[in-house]
């Protein structure tokens, strides 16, 4: 009985290996992953959650969702209230408490989001016209500026259309700026980060057959045609009674990539979380080769948004039936090439660019001036300015290996207890940290004291050189000339 079952065994393997010579294009079904980051991975995609940053301190949430997701996004954390509570004056902290979380465990990000209508501060609700429009592009250049290069993809705009039949616009005070408005958050967005995927993101957008589906649909195409650039469609998929998954989603996911966008589904909770549902929403991304992530709107059901609905794939520590249908359904998926991943770093990043014994200028990107100390004053305490670029001493800082700047013969110093808009002086040299500056990726110079950029007060000559807080725009860039 054995023999025979071995030797049957052994005909089949034959025939298997037979039959796979012509069939060797056919991809392989992926092997089982326990994991539901790992699993979506076989098949080039990720599957990422929302994170709290309230809740980081929390030993269960933390430790499920390090094991399981492998893309982050910040549940509120870098929302315009969040990260610019008064205009032109960004915050970063609570953003940054994610992001760190999430790259420090290996994770990529998904920004969410720049221009939206809700959790706007109360000075943006209260602006309007053409402040409110210059206004949204300064939030994108700030925000991006800041996370340049480090994001995987940004909802630039969110929700902009309207419920119901009509297929158009939300009414808002951003839409009341011009039509124009997501186009143009759009094209900033591009030259803020132009390494970042660029997607609108929307709820109500997964039946085809609703308007506002059809709506956002022929936005995207006509941005495609007439080249504004948008990279992916955010379907938010938050499905309750009123809003219930419908197996036209397919169609939707498959008609939006069929424009030559990648679609995501970026915050999925499903009001009493049946597994057949969880699947069908998986399958249909996996049908389709541009859906390339999932991304599930918090961890546990007490972590939801709709925390009544127990609409997740937790339950306290526990694992509910949706997600075992979840994760089956992504270890049958066909696997494909792996995901171009970036390798992110924590905020601000270091970067060994600077070699220890090198001299130079520095030279502003906004003002195109060097700091300098005025008249060459070297006394404690000489507060520097910018000044027309040349080739004299007291432009020219020497980088030590304890990266401090030294010019004649004194150091670069953030006065101790600067906040933003302090003004930067020479000082004899210490140890300290405050003597300390960090020249990051994006080309900003940070104080190692207290994280606040190297920046510029104006663009003539004599503007003051202070630290202010960051937000990657050019007057806080620096060349070493
Ligand atoms: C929700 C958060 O989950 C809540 O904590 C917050 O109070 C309100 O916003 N669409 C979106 C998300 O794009 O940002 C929303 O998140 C849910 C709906």
């Amino acid at each position: 009985m054995r023999l025979r079952l071995r030797n049957a065994l052994a005909v089949g393997a034959v025939g298997v290996l037979t039959a796979g010579l012509a069939v060797v294009v056919t991809s392989t079904p992926a092997s089982a992953a326990s994991t539901l980051g790992a699993s979506a991975q076989q098949s080039g995609r990720y599957f990422g959650t929302a994170i709290s940053a309230s809740r980081l301190g929390d030993s269960q949430y933390t430790s499920i969702a390090n094991a399981e997701f492998n893309m982050i996004t910040a549940e509120n954390e870098m929302k315009i209230n969040a990260t610019e509570p008064n205009r032109g004056q960004f915050n970063f902290q609570a953003a940054d408490r994610v992001y760190n979380w999430a790259v420090q465990n290996g994770k990529r990000v998904r920004g969410h989001t720049l221009a939206w209508h809700s959790q706007q501060p109360s000075w943006m609700e209260q602006t309007s016209g053409s402040s409110l429009r210059q206004a949204m592009i300064d939030h994108i250049n700030g925000v991006m500026g800041y996370y340049r290069g480090k994001i995987y993809a940004w909802d630039v705009v969110n929700e902009a259309f309207a419920d119901g039949n009509s297929g158009g616009r939300r009414d808002s005070n951003l839409q009341r700026t011009g039509n124009d408005w997501i186009e143009v958050a759009f094209r900033t967005a591009r030259a803020a980060d132009p390494a970042a995927k660029l997607c609108y993101n929307d709820y109500n957008i997964d039946n085809w057959t609703w308007a506002k589906t059809q709506g956002v649909y022929n936005m995207v195409r006509d941005f495609k045609q007439r080249g504004v650039p948008i990279d992916c469609v955010g379907l938010q998929a938050h499905f309750n009674s009123g809003s219930p998954y419908n197996s036209n989603f397919r169609t939707t996911i498959s008609s939006f990539a069929a424009l030559g966008v990648d679609v995501q589904i970026t915050e999925l909770d499903i009001q009493g979380a049946s597994a057949t549902t969880y699947a069908a929403v998986v399958n249909d991304c996996l049908a389709v080769a541009r859906c390339t992530g999932i991304t599930v709107w918090g961890v546990r059901d007490q972590d939801s948004w709709r925390s009544g609905d127990t609409p997740l794939l937790f339950s306290g520590g526990n694992k509910k039936p949706a997600y075992t249908a979840v994760l089956n359904a992504l270890n049958a998926a066909p696997t494909t090439g792996p995901t171009p991943t970036v390798t992110p770093s924590p905020n601000p990043t270091p970067t060994p660019t600077v070699s220890p014994g090198t001299s130079f200028r520095l030279r502003n990107e906004g003002a195109g001036r060097c700091v300098d100390s005025p008249n060459s004053a070297s006394a404690n305490g000489t507060l520097l300015q910018i000044y027309d670029c040349h080739t004299n001493p007291n432009q020219m800082f020497a980088y030590s290996s304890g990266r401090q700047l030294q010019t004649l013969g004194k150091c670069l110093d953030s006065p101790t207890g600067a906040g933003s808009g302090t003004r930067v002086q020479l000082w004899d040299c210490h140890g300290n940290s405050n003597q300390q500056w960090v020249f990051n990726s994006n080309g900003t110079v940070t104080s190692a004291a207290n994280n606040l950029c190297l920046a510029v007060g104006g663009t003539g000559n004599s503007s003051t050189v202070t630290v202010a807080s960051c937000n990657g725009s050019a007057n806080q860039r620096w060349t070493r000339a």
